[in-house]
């Protein structure tokens, strides 16, 4: 990775111009776009849908899996073409494959203006200005997060539902994953800071906030004196006008008793739980480094059903682990069974750079991956639909984030579960909270009426 710093332009744009940002990957990435989009509304650049017409195209990039990095390369690809066809428009790239690969990017890429990694989103202006002046591409990748944390500018996606990160970066080391070379180590953002985000959240009329981290269960661990979750969660709780409180991504380590409690507590706080099991079989489990047994887990399963019945647990598996044994495979499959998800994020195992699991022997073969995942996806839908099924009849408090993609003249909003459910209503529902009961349920989705 490089790290050469290049000197801030002062030099604000009068002119407007026009950015257009694809963003792949998690909550953290999409959460990040908006940042970007608030830093380059400071040097005039509004955001526009028609990328042919942009003055500048960012690309946002997720290394978690290879096809996700491929994704990349062929997006560019296409990129190009747009820009010869429209001279003195801009390529920049970030996210985390900038991270990783920073100037190779250039080497490989040389028609992309500026590569910006994760770790120093609050330069992007200063690189597009510098790299418009100078008619050069321009890579800054910084190791790590700058030691006081910068408040970034911000241009949100909705006005109804807010991301608002709380620790940056992942301190485990799971054999498979990437995120803590890209993402650096675990850094919390003070307490009173975010309390105070939150705050002018809720005075613009926000409903919702989805507290972001790689593990947001680790939040104030490293701060002084040190803080948990659930103390954010009832700071955040006392603000009347937010209505709901969301978190992601949980470690199932460091998810506390107390944090439980703060969501029974605390109104607002939704009963969901997103806990990332990885996989059903202690083996494997070891060999991911995951810290964690079955039946450690299934102990914090209890510890969230004991204390709230009703809540929504979800989860990430990967199949075709080097070395998954058909018997460990099967595991997994029973576990998602018993432990009743409401859904599961399951994804073939991809070997990626940096990782000890890589080049370990035991490779699945493809085919052997996406079969496992084929059948891991079939029982999953089974048992989402069967949870699914027990809201039919009953009634849920919805908030309405919108229209319904596929059927644009319904509404679609979010049970406290975060389950989806679309209905017949009109437009000045949007944003608001409402009573429906729900009358059919798939495994994804339910309608529900007024
Ligand atoms: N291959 C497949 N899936 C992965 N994930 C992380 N790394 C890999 C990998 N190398 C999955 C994990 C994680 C989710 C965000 O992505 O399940 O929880
Ligand atoms: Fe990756 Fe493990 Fe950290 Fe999650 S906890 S981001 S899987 S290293």
């Amino acid at each position: 990775m490089s790290a050469t710093y290049i000197a801030a332009t002062p030099d604000k744009a009068t002119e407007k111009k026009s950015v257009y940002i694809e963003t792949f990957g998690c909550q953290m990435n999409k959460s990040d776009s908006e940042h970007m989009l608030g830093l380059l509304d400071d040097i005039g650049y509004a955001q526009i849908d028609d990328i042919k017409q942009a003055d500048l195209m960012i690309l946002n990039t997720c290394a978690i899996r290879e096809s996700a990095e491929d994704k990349v390369f062929s997006y560019l690809g296409a990129w190009k073409k747009i820009k010869d066809k429209r001279p003195g428009a801009m390529i920049a790239v970030g996210g985390c494959v900038a991270q990783d690969e920073g100037s190779n990017l250039l080497k490989r890429l040389p028609y992309v203006d500026v590569v910006f990694g994760t770790h120093n989103l609050h330069r992007l202006p200063d690189l597009v200005l510098k790299a418009k002046a100078s008619a050069e591409s321009i890579c800054e990748v910084f190791q790590e997060l700058p030691e006081d944390l910068p408040e970034i500018p911000v241009i949100r996606q909705s006005d109804i539902s807010a991301w608002v990160s709380v620790i940056y970066g992942c301190d485990y080391n799971c054999t498979y994953c990437i995120v803590p070379f890209v993402r650096g180590r675990e850094k919390s953002r003070s307490a009173d800071v975010i309390v105070e985000e939150v705050q002018g959240l809720a005075d613009g009329g926000y409903k919702e906030v989805t507290l972001l981290g790689q593990n947001v269960t680790a939040y104030g661990h490293d701060l002084e004196p040190k803080l948990h979750l659930g103390t954010l969660i009832e700071r955040i709780g006392k603000i009347d006008q937010i209505k709901r409180i969301r978190f992601l991504t949980g470690h199932p380590r460091d998810l506390k008793v107390e944090d439980i409690d703060a969501v029974k507590h605390v109104e607002s706080a939704c009963e969901y739980f997103h806990l990332p099991i990885q996989s059903g079989d202690n083996r494997t489990l070891r060999r991911m480094a995951r810290g964690y047994t079955v039946d450690f887990y299934k102990r914090v399963i209890e510890q969230i059903r004991e204390r709230i019945p009703d809540a929504a647990i979800t989860s990430d598996i990967i199949v075709g682990f080097p070395g998954e044994t058909e018997q460990e495979f099967m595991n997994s499959i029973n576990l998602i069974e018993e432990l009743r998800f409401d859904a599961v994020n399951t994804a073939a195992y991809s070997p990626r750079p940096h990782t000890p699991a890589s080049d370990w022997e035991g490779q699945l073969p493809e085919a052997e991956k996406f079969e496992r995942l084929r059948f891991m996806n079939s029982v999953v839908t089974d048992v989402a639909h069967k949870i699914n099924k027990n809201y039919v009849g009953k009634r849920a408090e919805i908030l309405v984030e919108g229209r319904s993609d596929r059927h644009p003249e319904r509404l679609m909003g979010r049970t406290r579960t975060n389950k989806i459910v679309n209905f017949d209503g009109d437009a000045s529902m949007i944003g608001r909270l409402i009573d429906v009961e729900i009358v059919t349920a798939n495994p994804w989705a339910m309608r529900g009426k007024l």
